[in-house]
């Protein structure tokens, strides 16, 4: 392909409290870089201010790394995309001024991107050397963060709608508020996925919502959760410590059921096969598992995408702000960062 032709885009992510840098060239990954803070984990939850402070540290060596590793030069990028929102307020800001700095030492055009929608596009990213088999439109897509659970009906690559969401919690809150009152470190989701594996998933039956259409609600299973070991405490103050595997493989199932129910439903009302799963949730191997085995059964082709590309990182901002810059979407030096934004924005 000749020079004239190459689009490059610098992807830049720093939404919460992973500062990550991307190159993707025409739909390829060159470089996805990573530094994640370890500096919360002594309050067991994100800290906002030591986030946006961490970013800061981070973003001139993460960037640099992540166009070294690309093996081009600042001036080859023909655009920077960077997460505009949704997300903490102080975070967003180091990675927009930073993009905006670098647009304007550069003269690349700015390329906004919403976080939701770049989790959906994780799908589409290229390896070189990797099979691709990205979802068919339309397709259905279960996006499952530490901040979001949704259901979104995916009809092109910038057009989505939200069929259903939480109203209260998010799927990976609901993992991590658990894991803390069992004493786990944060955030607790792979930890209660880890220990899950060791346990009965039938030990123990926690309540389970009952919301309209395709919304979820997690608050009650926390409620439920934290109340039935407050009453097993007081029999046995080793309770956790004596159950914490089939707590940890009942927890899960719960979970993982309440998302499936609403997914299946879902796919019956649209009679979509095509079905995808995006978001940090999407690691746990319970959820996975039984994604794989919900999709033989009702003839599904299920999207699971690679683990580096679940949670939060800079290769689906390149890689929407690959299909933004095709279609000529661009942003200007005014933009600000949003804490809220819906997913069609
Ligand atoms: O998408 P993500 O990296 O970013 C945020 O939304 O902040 O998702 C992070 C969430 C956390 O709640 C974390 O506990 C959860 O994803 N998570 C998991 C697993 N890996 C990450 N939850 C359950 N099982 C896992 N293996």
């Amino acid at each position: 392909m000749n020079k004239e032709k190459e689009i490059l885009i610098l992807g830049i992510e720093s939404s919460c409290d992973d500062t990550s840098a991307s190159v993707i060239k025409n739909g390829y990954l060159l470089s996805n870089v990573t530094a994640s803070q370890k500096v919360h984990e002594a309050y067991g939850g994100v800290v906002p201010e030591l986030a946006s402070r961490a970013h800061q540290q981070n973003i001139v060596p993460v960037v640099d790394q992540a166009i070294k590793q690309a093996g081009i030069k600042n001036e080859d990028i023909s655009a920077i995309a960077f997460t505009r929102g949704p997300g903490l307020l102080g975070s967003l800001l180091v990675g927009t001024s930073f993009a905006k700095g670098f647009s304007l030492a550069t003269g690349a055009p700015l390329i906004e991107i919403n976080h939701l929608q770049a989790h959906v596009l994780a799908h589409f990213i290229r390896e070189q050397d990797v099979p691709y088999d990205p979802p068919k439109f339309p397709f259905l897509c279960l996006l499952v963060s530490g901040g979001n659970s949704q259901i979104i009906v995916v009809k092109d690559y910038l057009d989505m709608e939200v069929m259903g969401q939480t109203i209260d919690d998010a799927a990976g809150e609901a993992f991590d508020k658990c894991a803390k009152v069992m004493g786990l470190p944060y955030p607790g989701g792979p930890f209660v996925d880890k220990l899950a594996k060791e346990g009965n998933p039938d030990a123990f039956k926690f309540a389970k919502p009952r919301v309209q259409n395709f919304d979820y609600s997690f608050s009650g299973l926390k409620t439920s959760f934290l109340y039935y070991l407050r009453d097993q405490l007081k029999e046995n103050e080793n309770f956790i410590e004596e159950r914490k595997a089939d707590l940890c493989a009942s927890l899960q199932k719960t979970i993982v059921d309440i998302l499936l129910e609403k997914l299946i439903k879902a796919a019956r009302e649209t009679g979509i096969k095509e079905i995808a799963v995006a978001g940090g949730v999407s690691a746990n191997s319970g959820l996975r598992h039984t994604l794989i085995e919900t999709a033989a059964k009702y003839r599904w082709k299920m999207h699971i995408p690679k683990f580096a590309f679940t949670t939060d990182n800079a290769a689906m901002i390149a890689m929407t702000g690959y299909f933004k810059y095709q279609k000529g979407e661009f942003t200007g030096m005014d933009a600000v960062p949003f804490a809220r934004m819906d997913i069609r924005v």
